[in-house]
């Protein structure tokens, strides 16, 4: 079947067997490798992306169900001179991560979460991101990069605007 899916700004169309999932898409026919596949049963929340402005665990989606759809992975969420997202420099300054496995899906999701509550709770930070797992950080520093990130006001929850470029 054909999916003509943006993502990060580039529009285009592929081949795809039917079957196929949306993180498998990214990583294997996009080539965006910074989505992780930890369990592929919508557990972990490792492969967590923005799908038309919702995080979403791109394991529970197949890929012709993203057809039409603007997708943002974790590749396309620094600005475009480079500089880093609200959301990726709060993780780096509180040290929310350890090994690092979780952190694209945990970055994804705390976008989506602030885009709902630009100002979240410690408990609701939690809350929002009880999806995600991480076996390395206890999640003290992950949320309080969350919480962080929130202090950068709306643009924490926001993705950036990139220009649309057909392929
Ligand atoms: S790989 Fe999708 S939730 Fe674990
Ligand atoms: S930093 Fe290792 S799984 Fe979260």
């Amino acid at each position: 079947m054909q999916v003509s899916i943006t993502v990060n700004g580039q529009q285009r169309t592929d081949e795809v067997e039917p079957r196929l999932l949306l993180a498998h898409y990214l990583r294997e026919v996009r080539g965006l490798k910074a989505t992780n596949i930890g369990c592929d049963t919508t557990s972990c929340g490792a492969c967590t992306v923005i799908v038309d402005g919702l995080s979403v665990k791109s394991c529970t989606v197949l890929a012709v169900q993203a057809d039409g759809a603007q997708v943002t992975t974790l590749e396309g969420l620094a600005g475009p001179d480079g500089e880093m997202h609200p959301v990726q420099r709060a993780f780096r300054e509180e040290h929310g991560l350890q090994c690092g496995f979780c952190t694209p899906g945990m970055v994804m999701a705390a976008v989506g979460l602030l885009a709902d509550n630009p100002d979240p709770s410690d408990r609701e930070v939690r809350e929002g991101l009880e999806g995600n797992l991480c076996r390395c950080t206890g999640y003290h520093n992950i949320v309080r990069a969350v919480r962080a990130a929130a202090q950068a006001g709306p643009a924490a929850g926001q993705v950036p605007q990139v220009q649309e470029v057909q392929a």
